[in-house]
């Protein structure tokens, strides 16, 4: 593996089984949530995944962070093929990578102290350390997240933080381990408007100071363009377009990627004359598609796009598409 990547996904896949149940029978549907997804993070890079609710996005990444196990595929981190490690060489990797939900009410625990809260990565993974090297830590990690001074943080417990306070130390949690790697999945959603910036300076300045590498999930274009090195689009399960970030905002050549960037008012203000593209339905996971995953919402469809999948073709420095048109509309929007 090339030195100068950190994280390598290779056709990666994972089927849930859905079970329904009537009142004659029951049914077992299978959900292809993620379904042959392929890239890579290079060290000190930031990959946002966009794509719409149900695409896949928070399956891929609890497979990257071995939350989940994988149906198939593999997960290259540091040059170890991660799929194959037993649980006791996993738990090694786990100090190295971390996560960040989306949700910081759901994922601190509401008994404990702050303190306590970024005393527990310590006692799993630094058990040499004196508690007051570790004390020492902790406080560390709540300034670097510019909760200063960390005395008045450190000994409240969650339900005396705001939601951003609270995000704030579900981040110093996730480096108090100075890991390489961090995914955060949607990290400012749940967030007020007013405070989604300071976290995401935040972790664009805690990058810079430790040369972080990071997968971020996101929904919403303008948050990825504004964090992101690259960006890889997920439908349903797949990627179908992936590039530098001013590539996919600029010359956006999938027609979902086209329909997400022409729905940004942030951005088209930025990008003049681009027309409005609203999508019909949404992501259905339980349809595995013979043909383009995007046939049945895509306004440009041909014949081929309902019998053949489409295969990844490159652009040009390093931007990808996978759809049979993605010609054919270059030279109509040229
Ligand atoms: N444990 C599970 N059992 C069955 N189906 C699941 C499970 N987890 C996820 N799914 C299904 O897999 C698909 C992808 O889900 P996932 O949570 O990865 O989407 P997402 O892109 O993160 O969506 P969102 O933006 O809403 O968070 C969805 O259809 C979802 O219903
Ligand atoms: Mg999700």
């Amino acid at each position: 593996m090339d030195k100068s990547v950190l994280l390598k996904v290779n056709h990666l896949k994972k089927t849930f089984v859905k079970k329904t149940r009537t009142l004659l029978k029951r049914k077992k549907t299978d959900v292809f949530a993620v379904n042959n997804v392929n890239f890579e993070i290079r060290k000190g890079e930031i990959l946002g995944i966009i794509g719409e609710s149900g695409c896949g996005k928070t399956t891929t990444a609890r497979m990257v962070m071995r939350l989940m196990k994988e149906t198939s595929g593999e997960v290259w981190f540091d040059g170890v093929d991660l799929c194959k490690l037993k649980e006791s060489e996993t738990n090694k990797i786990r100090k190295k990578m971390q996560m960040i939900f989306q949700d910081p009410y759901d994922t601190l625990n509401p008994g404990m102290r702050v303190v306590d809260i970024l005393m527990e990565p310590l006692n799993a993974h630094e058990k040499k350390l004196e508690y007051e090297e570790k004390v020492k830590l902790v406080k560390e990690a709540i300034e670097s997240i510019k909760l200063k001074p960390a005395e008045d943080y450190m000994y409240r417990y969650p339900h005396q933080l705001s939601g951003g306070q609270r995000q704030r130390i579900a981040i110093a949690r996730a480096i108090i381990l100075k890991p390489s790697f961090i995914a955060a999945d949607e990290p400012t959603s749940m967030l007020d408007v007013s405070v989604r910036a300071e976290i995401l300076n935040i972790l664009l300045e805690l990058r810079k100071k430790m040369g972080l590498t990071m997968m971020f999930i996101t929904h919403d274009l303008s948050t990825a363009s504004y964090m992101c090195d690259r960006i890889a689009v997920m439908y349903q399960g797949r990627i179908v377009e992936i590039g530098p970030t001013q590539k996919i905002i600029h010359v956006p050549s999938h027609p979902y990627t086209k329909a997400l960037v022409s729905v940004v008012k942030d951005l088209n203000y930025f990008i003049k004359n681009r027309e409005r593209l609203i999508l019909d339905g949404e992501v259905d996971a339980t349809r595995e598609a013979v043909g383009c995953s995007f046939v049945t919402r895509c306004p440009h469809q041909v014949s081929v796009c309902h019998s053949k999948s489409p295969k990844v073709e490159s652009l040009g420095n390093g931007h990808e598409v996978a759809c049979h048109c993605h010609a054919d509309l270059l030279e109509r929007t040229s």
